[in-house]
């Protein structure tokens, strides 16, 4: 499909095929979904595999804490739709080559409830729809849209919470260069207890550290 050109008639149609394969089938579930993340990446600005990234790095972390198959399966449908909400934001303000107006962050901050509530009628999906809701609040209680505050936020959303802001940190943006993993990591560990479950930030750190030795190693 063309960039940013969504048909989202083809996208509720595999929804409902995910929704419906989900427990008896949840390896054909993920490959749809995965598509279906890659096809939001497509369409949301910046179209650079956001979703996809967002997915592999929360996936690490997961696995790094121990989580069961269902777990793992929650936790990547929420990823692979975090930002499902953002289809139909307008391109502009996301596209200008300067740092967002308090009502751009408002508007762009409706994504979340519009993700939730344009996901909410797949019931199967209740669970992975609770990160997708809150991978905005912060660990301090500051976040949106609801101002949850430590445990009272979902470890998935606590989870994708990181992943993103790495992501995003990572990632080059109109206004700005990409920052160097180091300083990502840094900023990562100064919002630690702030906008981040601490240990979550640790555990990322370990991920990233051990993908960076892996690399070395070959
Ligand atoms: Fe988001
Ligand atoms: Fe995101």
């Amino acid at each position: 499909m063309e960039k940013g050109s969504i048909n989202i008639n083809e996208i509720i149609k595999c929804l409902s095929l995910v929704a419906t394969t989900i427990h008896e089938n949840p390896r054909q579930a993920l490959k749809d979904l995965r598509r279906i993340g890659a096809e939001v990446d497509n369409n949301i600005p910046y179209r650079d595999g956001h979703s996809i990234r967002v997915t592999d790095y929360s996936i690490a972390i997961g696995q790094e804490l121990g989580f069961s198959d269902q777990e793992l399966l929650t936790l990547e449908v929420a990823a692979l739709l975090h930002d499902f909400g953002k289809i139909g934001i307008d391109e502009q303000i996301l596209l200008q080559p300067r740092k967002l107006t308090d009502a751009e962050k408002v508007e762009i901050s409706m994504h979340v409830m519009r993700g939730y509530y344009m996901l909410a009628g797949f019931s199967e999906m209740i669970e992975a729809l609770k990160g997708v809701r809150t991978h905005h609040e912060w660990y301090d209680g500051s976040g949106y849209p609801e101002g949850l505050i430590k445990s009272e936020i979902p470890l998935i959303g606590r989870i994708i919470a990181v992943t993103d802001a790495y992501d995003a940190m990572t990632s080059e943006r109109p206004y700005r260069k990409a920052f160097s993993k180091k300083i990502a990591i840094n900023e990562l560990k100064r919002m630690a207890s702030h906008q981040f479950d601490p240990a979550i930030v640790k555990i990322f750190i370990k991920v990233l550290e051990k993908k960076e030795s892996i690399k070395r190693s070959n």
